[in-house]
């Protein structure tokens, strides 16, 4: 079903061809256990209708395995893919970002932040109904320090992270909010280059590809201008998000 850098997620069938059927991570290298570790221990914790729901944390012999609920559906990087590089509908796109801000909300009021927010994170059907998935990076911190963790993917990772500092993790999880909304509207990201380097540049730079979301409402350009900030401080929060005409009459 899909490889990442520490893990391997596979599909897991009843036998006998009844029952329910499961998606098993399995960690690769003995250093990833800690990794496995701490996503179960977070997943735990979290119960929304858009996070993926995890059975348990199994271990045996040299290997560690994550058993999930399995949702029969793509990624939604996948999804995008298949469109060729045309975004969604405004529509569309605030249905999938409601319900992505709906589950990060619910993250932040425990004190759990996922850092790895993208499409290839976000499993979507045919409905547009969202599950977050892959909490491999995600922190719990319960007082307001900041953390100092270079991690994510380079073009959903805030001006702060890329700049190697120690950032607040709910303001790094709300900017990656921005560039999913970005990328599902016009089927790019916002700030784009060959590498990370070439990707700070341009976030350094705040050279923000405007001309590509002139179209689109006052609403929708509110809600970026409210993720999309250079100064973390400055930044919505998701309960603030959540209430942003953009988000508030979108139809789930
Ligand atoms: N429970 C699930 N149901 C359906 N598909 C899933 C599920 N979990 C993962 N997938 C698919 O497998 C892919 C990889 O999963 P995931 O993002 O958790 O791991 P990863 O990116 O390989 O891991 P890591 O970031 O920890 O190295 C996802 O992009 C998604 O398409
Ligand atoms: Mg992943």
């Amino acid at each position: 079903m899909g490889e990442g850098g520490n893990a391997v997620v596979k599909l897991l069938e009843p036998k006998s061809g009844f029952g329910t059927s499961f998606a098993i991570k399995q960690f690769k290298e003995r250093e990833n256990w800690p990794t496995a570790r701490t996503e179960a221990d977070i997943l735990e914790e979290l119960h929304h209708k858009n996070i993926i729901k995890m059975e348990r944390l199994y271990k045996h012999g040299e290997k560690v395995y994550l058993i999930l609920e399995f949702i029969d559906a793509p990624n939604l990087a996948e999804v995008m893919k298949k469109r060729k590089g045309e975004g969604l509908g405004e529509d569309i796109v605030k249905k999938i970002i409601r319900q992505l801000v709906e589950a990060l909300c619910h993250c932040h009021g425990r004190h759990i932040y996922h850092l790895d927010v993208k499409p290839e994170n976000i499993v979507i059907d045919s409905n547009w109904k969202i599950k977050l998935i892959d909490f491999a990076f995600s922190v719990k911190i319960i007082d307001k320090s900041k953390v100092r963790k270079y991690c994510g993917t380079p073009s959903y990772m805030a001006p702060e992270v890329l700049k190697r500092e120690s950032y607040f993790p709910q303001k790094v999880d709300s900017w990656a909010v921005g560039v999913v909304a970005f990328k599902l509207l016009t089927g790019v990201t916002p700030f784009r280059g060959k590498n990370a380097d070439e990707i700070r540049e341009k976030v350094n730079a705040y050279e923000l590809d405007k001309e590509l979301v002139k179209n689109a409402s006052k609403e929708f350009k509110e809600f970026l201008n409210k993720t999309l900030r250079r100064g973390p401080e400055s930044r919505s929060s998701m309960k603030d998000l959540l209430s942003l005409p953009f988000l508030k009459n979108a139809s789930l």
